[in-house]
């Protein structure tokens, strides 16, 4: 339910109204009786999890409120090897996996290729621990390296849970992760050891590799490319930095590289104007790529004050609002988190949906007013009863939300809530001769209401 929509019950309790032939007023703590906000949002919806959001109530609601889930540290180039250099799957990576089969989630991997928690001994001589150069030799080792690599964490994630397209929850990876300089080299390029030894060629290199395990050899028969290959980087909201994405995405696009989606992080603050994350989708808009909101947080500062967590909330709103207003663009919009104190920038202050004690925060209500207001539809019959007109009023939700709805006539107001999907009536009677049509009105902050009025007729008695 949204804060509007209490607001309105609030008032109405206040008021004293009858509430007649309305469903009880239900309780709404910890968010039981809201909606997930998957079920607000056109595009996939996801947060950032170790296995300690896989369980108790932290895990029910991350099933009830996400379509898909990121490993946060699990799935990154050192999680899969153990002290001896050894592939294996973390076990958090296994947590995460079996809890998305679990509760039908997708898994959005992160990442293949990055510059940070990587282990040092990729990009080192194995025998005599120098860094590596740029020869042809050292530059074959590392290309090896990184196939090799992509390759395993593909082999090992299509054993534990199925092949690609077929079972497997994974169906998008972060292929590359921050490979955009933060200042304006020549190229845009960040100075990584990837780039010192490989330059440029190891964004392709990556995505081909990927492209060939996971949508190749450890793809299921007959499925045209299951996994979804993204590139992801932050502080794509300003202008500068975006230029430099941009660029390099169609330098990989032109050379024909597989890339499917660019992700765009978005670990913003308050003071980030929401315009700013709309500039940077649009940028890539025209592109032949799909596009992902990949770590959104919204940290309000300290201390954190009910002022700040209202400003948050709006925050939300107004950021899921742009959302909506480019769901064509989107292929998922993930949150980097589930609690407050969970979050990796928690000390800059309560940067995520849900309080530390599960219960939704404003910002979580933010995000579901920004959904498109559902429809209602008002359906009226009346007749003669002893004299009098009896007019029942029914309204019915189509929306994914419960709903605050008064009925509002010369004969007397009501409220009602109206639970997601279903109808609830009200009837008013008058000992006037005559009822006209659209006497009778509806009003919600929660629903828009459609204009089938086809029960409604005028009587006279
Ligand atoms: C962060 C995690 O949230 C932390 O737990 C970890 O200590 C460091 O990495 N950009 C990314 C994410 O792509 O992988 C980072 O995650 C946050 C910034």
């Amino acid at each position: 339910m949204t804060s509007a929509g209490r607001r309105l019950l609030a008032s109405a309790a206040a008021m004293l109204l009858a509430v007649s032939m309305a469903s009880a007023v239900e309780s709404a703590s910890a968010g039981e009786t809201d909606p997930g906000v998957k079920d607000t949002t056109p595009f996939a919806v996801g947060v950032a999890i170790d296995q300690r959001e896989t369980t108790g109530t932290a895990g029910v609601l991350v099933a009830r409120n996400f379509d898909q889930v990121t490993a946060e540290n699990h799935m990154k180039p050192d999680a899969w090897y153990d002290g001896q250099r050894s592939l294996r799957m973390h076990p958090q990576a296994a947590a995460i996996l079996d809890f998305a089969s679990a509760h039908d989630l997708h898994v959005y991997g992160h990442t293949l290729v990055w510059y940070q928690q990587t282990p040092a001994w990729f990009f080192q001589n194995a025998s005599s621990g120098q860094a590596l150069g740029t020869s042809d030799a050292d530059r074959a080792v590392l290309r090896e390296r990184m196939r090799t690599h992509i390759f395993g964490v593909a082999r090992l994630l299509s054993e534990r849970s199925g092949l690609f397209g077929a079972g497997n929850p994974v169906n998008a990876f972060d292929v590359v992760n921050e490979v955009i300089s933060d200042g304006p080299e020549s190229d845009g390029l960040r100075r990584s050891e990837w780039y010192r030894i490989l330059g440029e060629e190891y964004i392709d290199l990556a995505f081909r590799y990927a492209d060939e395990a996971f949508n190749g050899v450890y793809a299921a028969p007959g499925v045209h490319r299951p996994v979804k290959l993204f590139i992801n980087d932050y502080n794509t909201e300003y202008a500068s930095k975006r230029a430099r994405y941009l660029a390099l995405v169609d330098r990989l696009l032109a050379r024909g590289v597989p890339v499917d989606g660019v992700g765009h992080q978005f670990h913003v603050g308050l003071t980030t104007p929401v315009d700013a994350m709309a500039q940077a989708i649009d940028a890539f808009a025209s592109r032949p790529v799909t596009q992902a909101v990949t770590e959104l947080d919204v940290p309000v500062g300290t201390p954190v004050t009910a002022e700040r967590l209202e400003a948050q909330r709006t925050y939300y709103r107004d950021a899921f609002a742009v959302f909506h207003a480019r769901a064509s663009s989107l292929y998922s919009v993930s949150v980097w988190g589930l609690t407050d104190s969970r979050s990796w920038r928690a000390k800059d202050g309560a940067p995520l949906l849900f309080a530390d004690d599960y219960s939704p925060k404003p910002a979580f209500y933010g995000v579901l007013e920004a959904a498109p207001a559902p429809t209602g539809v008002l359906n009226a019959t009346t007749r003669c009863v002893a004299g009098r007109i009896v007019v029942v009023t029914t309204v019915e939700n189509r929306g994914a939300s419960a709903a605050a709805v008064t009925v509002t006539s010369p004969y007397g107001s009501r409220a009602l809530r109206v639970a997601a999907g279903t109808k609830a009536s009200v009837a008013v009677s008058t000992r006037a001769a005559t009822v006209p049509v659209g006497e009778v009105t509806v009003s919600s902050t929660d629903l828009v209401f459609g204009t089938d009025r086809s029960g409604y007729a005028a009587v006279t008695c």
